[in-house]
């Protein structure tokens, strides 16, 4: 057991070096990823993937990681199936869950869950997504993906468009790449606007960054234009939501009247915010992020026991 335990909770809480050492190591974790080898790095090692909000893609991402490090993996993906249906705390799930995992992939529908968890784990806790708060994996695999695509991060312009109110890979995206020299342009509604403790926080970096709600002017002259869907699930109003439901919807015609060379990146499940048009395009990327996702799930996995 390492001495401090390396949690992965937030992206404000990542150094530039870490973040930097992730990204290197995923690189070096894509043969793997690819399944060109099977890794052995993670024998005799357990992977607790628990998801107490609905998942596919980051769980099975989590866990693949994981086999293709040649770990092994346990999960939970139904809350109704678990203690705390019985009012156990998170605290204590996280000192029983300890004791049978080596590391713990944690998905929980209200903010701050995951560090409550982490404060009873004994094994690094890797958040996996927590409310409307926070999701670094997933942010840590689209800067990646940026880097990937584009050959580097810094001097770019990245446009977040949609629900950056109550996304969290929106708000996990913008604190991850302040720690770069980047422009950012948030298009949403009204409604949606980016969240003020990201807003606060690039004021103090003196980060540049727009709002607008004009979809169209907002892609305009960006090297990524980062989609996210309308998050229903957390409205408490559903007329609301209605109403802003195809507020942005991505086609094909669209990206080529206004800017054809920009990529174009969602942590996905769409709904209908991108065409499937779009997808015909060699700059639609979010397939490319999925497959990203595993080899940096496994550097993340990896550097909790560095
Ligand atoms: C995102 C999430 O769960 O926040 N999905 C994901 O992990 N790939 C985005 C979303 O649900 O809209």
């Amino acid at each position: 057991m390492p001495q401090k335990l390396k949690h992965l909770l937030s992206t404000q809480s990542l150094k530039k070096s870490e973040i930097e050492e992730i990204l290197a190591l995923a690189k070096e974790m894509e043969p793997y990823a690819k399944k060109e080898k099977q890794g052995n790095q993670m024998k005799g090692k357990i992977l607790a993937a628990l998801f107490y909000e609905p998942s596919t893609r980051t769980r099975l991402s989590f866990e693949t990681a994981m086999l293709r490090l040649g770990g092994e993996t346990l999960s939970v993906t139904d809350v109704n199936t678990s203690s705390i249906t019985k009012g156990e705390s998170l605290i204590d799930t996280a000192k029983v869950i300890s004791q049978f995992a080596d590391i713990v992939a944690i998905r929980h529908s209200q903010n701050g869950a995951v560090n409550e968890f982490s404060k009873g784990s004994s094994v690094p806790t890797v958040n996996a997504g927590d409310g409307t708060s926070q999701h670094p994996s997933q942010a840590l695999l689209d800067a990646y993906t940026i880097q990937k695509e584009l050959g580097k991060i810094d001097g770019l312009t990245i446009a977040i468009s949609g629900d950056l109110k109550y996304g969290r890979t929106p708000s996990s995206l913008a604190f991850l790449l302040s720690n770069y020299n980047i422009k950012f342009r948030f298009i949403s509604p009204k409604e949606l606007k980016m969240k003020p403790e990201v807003i606060t926080h690039l004021n103090r970096l003196k980060t540049p960054y727009e709002q607008t709600q004009n979809f169209e002017k907002g892609m305009k002259d960006v090297d990524v234009l980062y989609m996210t869907r309308i998050q229903r699930e957390r409205f408490e109003n559903f007329k609301e939501y209605e109403r802003l439901k195809n507020v942005y919807v991505l086609t094909k015609k669209i990206v080529l009247k206004n800017n054809p060379k920009m990529i174009i990146m969602h942590p996905l499940p769409r709904v209908n915010e991108i065409a499937t048009d779009v997808d015909e395009l060699k700059n639609a990327v979010y397939f490319r992020q999925v497959e990203n996702g595993i080899a940096v799930r496994m550097a993340i996995i990896l550097t909790r026991f560095l």
